[in-house]
């Protein structure tokens, strides 16, 4: 089939590459002149675990293309999905203009000619959202153009997103026309996958319901953790205990610093203000911000409690990315981390295997030095912090970094080691939760 993308980010990029290597031709637009020009002299302007690969083989088969032009685009794909960016505003509620526009820039671009067009929404948004595309794309495109809105969520994880979309555990399209709908199963079909119809807001809904739904796991095991460390539990003795219950499950029972990315904080705010926007205020989602909010001040008070006053203390920190094999920082708990301690005059150390160049652009105080390795990182320090859960910092050789530091402290905000072959390796060591 021919597809469009517009919006080749870290969801509409992976999208269109995972699209054209089961043999649909795809352009992906963006508005991003320089994301275009990069994406057309062939490199790839994120880091996502074989989307590069995936990108030139099909580039090369010619199934994908770039553009800047979304008529162009339109003109192009039978479906066309919008996968622009849906930000939080300060009050909770998502920004929707990149979506308003996108929807007008589709209008304006069909023509009665070009003959049926499916419009899909992949962002996530807030429920009705399709009415209001259905509504804006009505008013703007000349008469005599058929097309309907779809829903179809998208369920991708950063640093897996190619294994995500290529076998995903589940295809969920909104639609309330069959002809939308059988549209969407061409597309899907090379995939196997159990497919899930229903009505757009319902599958609106389900991505904010999925997505608050993690989030609330992982706040309840971060405060599992905090009785643990009040009562000498082990909460990763609690989490296999309780995950082993299929009803559970034991993914994401990982207890640390919290939640970060691009689409927890900013779902779960959203799923809030429109849970108070239709008279229902979610509470129970509150409590899952607040605790999540709690892990980073809990965890620089243990650190407090040994370095004391962190003015002018040289502290190691790995991990920058607010996840494991990723290049992002948004949002990312190890960015907060980092401010906090330099904020209170502690100079910092960082290290992340692919985030130093995400983590320069958006910003960090001057007393931050970015290393290029751990170990450089760990040099002279007085206390090493482990933020993100990158296996690869598992992998150092620790008696180096014993070597390296002024004082062999760490504080392992993922639980990413063992506790007592640290001790064994004459590190003071704390992590969250377990004793
Ligand atoms: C985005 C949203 O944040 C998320 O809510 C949604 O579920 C999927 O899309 P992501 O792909 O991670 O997620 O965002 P980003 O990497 O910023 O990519 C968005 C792309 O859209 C950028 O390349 C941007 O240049 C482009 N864009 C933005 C357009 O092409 N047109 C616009 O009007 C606005
Ligand atoms: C998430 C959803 O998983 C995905 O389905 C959706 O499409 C987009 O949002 P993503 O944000 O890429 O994906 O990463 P995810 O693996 O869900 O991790 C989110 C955050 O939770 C990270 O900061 C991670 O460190 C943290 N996390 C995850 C935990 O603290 N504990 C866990 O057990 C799991």
């Amino acid at each position: 089939m021919k597809l469009t993308i517009i919006g080749s980010g870290y969801v509409g990029l992976t999208t269109g590459a995972c699209f054209a290597e089961v043999g649909h031709e795809v352009v992906c637009v963006d508005n991003n002149e320089q994301k275009v020009a990069t994406l057309l002299e062939g490199r790839i302007p994120i880091y996502e675990p074989g989307l590069e690969e995936l990108v030139h083989r099909n580039v090369a088969a010619g199934r994908l293309r770039f553009t800047t032009s979304t008529p162009e685009g339109v003109a192009h794909g039978t479906v066309v999905f919008i996968a622009v960016p849906t930000p939080p505003q300060p009050d909770g509620s998502v920004d929707l203009t990149y979506i308003e526009r996108v929807a007008r820039e589709i209008a304006t671009s069909l023509t009665p000619d070009l003959g049926y067009r499916v419009i899909v929404d992949k962002s996530t948004v807030p429920v009705k959202t399709g009415e209001k595309v259905a509504d804006t794309v009505r008013r703007y495109a000349p008469d005599g153009v058929e097309f309907d809105v779809v829903s179809n969520p998208e369920f991708l994880r950063e640093g897996s997103a190619v294994g995500d979309l290529m076998e995903p555990d589940r295809i969920v399209i909104g639609a309330n026309s069959d002809r939308a709908i059988a549209e969407m199963q061409r597309v899907y079909s090379p995939f196997v996958a159990p497919v899930l119809i229903t009505d757009i807001n319902s599958a609106e809904l389900i991505k904010h319901a999925a997505n608050s739904f993690l989030a609330l796991k992982i706040s309840y095991i971060n405060h599992v953790a905090r009785i643990c460390e009040a009562s000498g539990a082990d909460v990763e003795k609690v989490a296999d205990g309780i995950g082993m219950d299929e009803r559970i499950g034991r993914s994401f029972l990982n207890a640390g610093l919290g939640y970060g990315g691009s689409c927890f904080p900013k779902d779960i705010a959203a799923f809030i203000h429109i849970a108070d926007q239709l008279g229902t205020p979610f509470t129970l989602l509150k409590e899952v911000q607040a605790i999540n909010g709690s892990m980073v001040s809990h965890f620089i008070d243990k650190i407090r409690e040994k370095l004391w006053v962190f003015q002018d203390k040289k502290i190691a920190v790995w991990g920058l990315a607010f996840k494991a094999n990723t290049d992002d920082v948004r949002s990312s708990v190890a960015i907060e981390l980092i401010r906090r301690l330099a904020a209170e005059g502690a100079q910092i150390s960082a290290s992340d295997p692919k985030a130093l160049d995400t983590a320069r652009a958006a910003g960090l105080p001057d007393t931050v030095t970015l290393c290029e390795s751990p170990l450089e990182a760990a040099q002279g320090a007085e206390a090493l912090v482990i933020a993100t859960e990158w296996l690869h910092f598992a992998d150092v050789d620790f008696h180096e970094v014993r070597k390296q530091m002024h004082t062999p402290l760490v504080f392992d905000g993922r639980n990413l080691l063992d506790p007592s072959a640290m001790r064994h390796l004459g590190f003071e060591y704390h992590s969250i939760g377990r004793p």
